[in-house]
């Protein structure tokens, strides 16, 4: 089947969104220079993630996947929802386990939400194949956009997912945003369901989060974070001048990827107004991956209105899956 004939609907102005040149100045201009997550999934970063999820050390993918292989009916049951939106879906090659759990229970239309148009095209592609009797339309547009599109449509009930551990990529300032927008996006009786890594030693982490040796997925998806800004906005940035790295900072528990530079180096992108200074060993932060106490967790998404129903868990990796009920 074409993945042109594909239904995606495009919930920012078309895709505009890769040249918000004030999210990103304001990103790039922080104190240590970031560049914020979603800008790192155009075509090439997409498929770099994909194969993240191979590496043999990249433990999420597959503590998810077994979690929902384990659960789904039973998750699919509690869920009890006709439309289930995806935020940040990737290739949503795990919720297929659940898509097909849900569409064999009741009507459900999908709604996966990305940034990166292959994805959804391909991946609404696959579903059609894996499971026709599912309703598919892709939501082609970051988080803030979808949820403002799915706000108060008046469709059957809704269920917001936020799988991989998707919601610890982002600031707590963000994460809290976020939820509330989630908050305000469902109607009593609607569902969010959410997956959180929870908090373990430093060494698993940073294990998890770097190449193995005779792998490069982890590196290349981090430098193309900076490739894809001077391909958008002009400039140079001499690729060769930084080594990527994550680290755990256990103090914020939370994973973040650099790209250290290895000598003096200037950021220059004249076609967004921001010229960077580097000094050797300064690092441009490209990646974030929050880590969670669990019971913080649950509390943090409850006092934005949601009540805790059921968990399904890893204990041995310490990853959760959540289902709370506006
Ligand atoms: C870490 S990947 C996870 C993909 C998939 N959920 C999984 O568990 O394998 C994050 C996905 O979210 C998308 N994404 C990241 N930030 C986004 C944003 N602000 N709005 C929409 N999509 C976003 C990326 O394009 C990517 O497909």
């Amino acid at each position: 089947m074409s993945a042109a004939a594909v239904d995606v609907v495009a919930v920012e102005d078309a895709d505009g969104f890769w040249e918000d040149t004030d999210a990103l100045r304001a990103c790039l201009t922080e104190p240590v220079p970031r560049i914020p997550p979603w800008f790192g999934y155009d075509e090439r970063g997409s498929e770099l993630f994909e194969a993240i999820t191979e590496l043999p050390t990249y433990y999420l993918t597959r503590v998810e996947w077994d979690l929902l292989r384990r659960h789904g009916a039973e998750i699919a049951e509690q869920l009890g929802c006709g439309r289930v939106a995806e935020l940040g879906s990737g290739s949503a090659k795990k919720t297929r386990l659940l898509l097909g759990e849900c569409a064999s229970r009741r009507a459900t239309t999908y709604l996966p939400v990305d940034v990166s148009r292959e994805m959804l095209e391909a991946s609404a592609a696959a579903l059609r194949d894996d499971v026709p009797e599912l309703a598919v339309t892709g939501l082609w547009g970051r988080y803030e956009a979808a949820l403002d599109h799915l706000h108060d449509d008046g469709g059957a009930p809704l269920a917001v997912m936020f799988l991989g551990g998707n919601l610890g990529n982002t600031t707590p300032q963000e994460r809290d945003a976020l939820l509330a927008r989630i908050a305000a996006t469902l109607r009593p009786g609607d569902a969010f369901l959410v997956s959180a890594d929870l908090l373990k030693p430093t060494e698993t982490f940073e294990t998890c989060y770097n190449d193995p040796p005779g792998h490069s997925a982890f590196a290349e998806f981090r430098l193309n974070h900076l490739a894809h800004l001077t391909r958008r906005f002009g400039g140079d940035a001499d690729l060769s001048a930084f080594v990527p790295h994550a680290r755990f900072d256990e103090r914020a528990g939370v994973v973040e990827g650099h790209l250290w530079a290895v000598r003096d180096e200037v950021l220059s992108l004249p076609g967004l107004g921001v010229t960077r200074e580097l000094r050797r060993g300064d690092g441009v932060n490209v990646g974030f991956s929050a880590k969670f106490d669990r019971d913080r967790f649950v509390a943090d998404v409850a006092a934005h209105g949601m009540t805790f129903e059921s968990e399904w868990s890893d204990p041995h990796w310490r990853y959760g899956i959540f289902l709370f009920r506006r």
